[in-house]
């Protein structure tokens, strides 16, 4: 399951910004796709991709907030929590006979008090993968031919594998055990897409302050190490344009030919997880297991009732 997690010596590293990844590379005449495009790291993908010449369409789950962020962009309304709002979006972007060449999978909750969607399922799993996992299937006849799949997991996904017995916590509520569990889902989205043919990837963007903390108490940020006593981000964090670099980079590196289903970081093809320090990173076994990511697709597909690939 390892196989694939070697280094494909991008020159990229923690420090490089997503302009440095796509200097020299031409996207005109693209289309990319960019959930939660218009808020921290994903504002800073869409703004990289629009410089670098892609067309570049952001479904927010608030429009006017995505508009008034990125007057230019192409803003549709999307929930992922609500599949007939997957679904209808969906269906608008098919009718338009459009094709997306880039697909970056960026939205996501983190750390949220306990909420259902749907059926009563956790918001984490629902939101982060389940609503993705419908978007991608849904938007599969708009996938053009080598169209790039990039999944923004986390290194947060070292706390917990995928809870086969409790996907959606009936039992004892913890946010940061469902913020896990949903990393780890991007992960192995990543790679059975890969086993379905496509170019999928999954990417951990670092550590960046951004809205998605907004749950965890100001308080708690110097405790959990976010913050230095000053108030500044902690040495190891990201800018948000750094954070954008390993989506961009998955997204178009020539290095990543052959390489589908590859979890990656600082732009490049992370190594196997050699601590359980989540600044430092790598990938844990369980993200990365196709045994795994063939069983949360069939589960995936049972839950929404969704399997177009087969
Ligand atoms: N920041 C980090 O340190 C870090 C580290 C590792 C991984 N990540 C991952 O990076 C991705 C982006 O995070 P970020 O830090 O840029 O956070 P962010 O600024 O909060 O952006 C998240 C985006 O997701 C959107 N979103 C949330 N729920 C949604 C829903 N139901 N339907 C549609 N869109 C929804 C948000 O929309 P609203 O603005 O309307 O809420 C927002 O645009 C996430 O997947 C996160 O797990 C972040």
């Amino acid at each position: 399951m390892f196989t694939q997690q070697r280094k494909a010596g991008s020159g990229f590293g923690a420090r490089s910004t997503a302009d440095d990844v796509l200097a020299g590379i031409d996207l005109s005449g693209r289309t990319a796709l960019v959930t939660g495009g218009y808020s921290g790291i994903g504002l800073e993908t869409t703004l990289a991709l629009s410089r670098a010449g892609a067309h570049v369409i952001v479904p927010a789950r608030r429009p006017a907030e995505a508009r008034n962020a990125l007057p230019e962009a192409e803003v549709h309304a999307l929930d992922l929590a609500d599949l007939d709002s997957v679904r209808g979006f969906a269906a608008d972007f098919l009718d338009t006979g459009r094709t997306l060449d880039i697909v970056i999978n960026g939205a996501g909750i983190m750390a949220c008090p306990e909420t259902r969607v749907g059926p009563g399922w956790e918001a984490h799993f629902a939101v982060n993968h389940l609503g993705h996992f419908a978007l991608v299937n849904r938007l599969r006849p708009a996938l053009a031919d080598g169209a790039r799949v990039v999944s923004v997991a986390s290194s947060g996904h070292f706390l917990s594998d995928v809870r086969w017995d409790d996907l959606h916590f009936r039992g004892t509520y913890d946010p940061w055990l469902a913020y896990a569990q949903s990393k780890t889902a991007n992960a192995l989205f990543a790679v059975h897409l890969a086993k379905l043919g496509l170019n999928a990837f999954a990417v951990h963007p670092g550590s960046i302050l951004t809205p998605l903390q907004r749950h965890v108490p100001r308080e708690e940020w110097l405790a959990l190490g976010w913050i230095t006593p000053d108030g500044a981000p902690a040495p190891g964090f990201k800018t948000p344009a750094q954070g954008a670099a390993t989506a961009v980079w998955a997204a178009t590196s020539p290095l990543l030919d052959g390489r589908a289903g590859a979890y990656c970081q600082d732009c490049d093809i992370a190594e196997p997880a050699r601590t359980d320090d989540m600044l430092v990173g790598g990938v844990k076994p369980w993200a990365v297991d196709p045994e795994s990511a063939a069983r949360l697709w069939q589960v995936s597909a049972e839950l929404t009732g969704l399997d177009l690939f087969s």
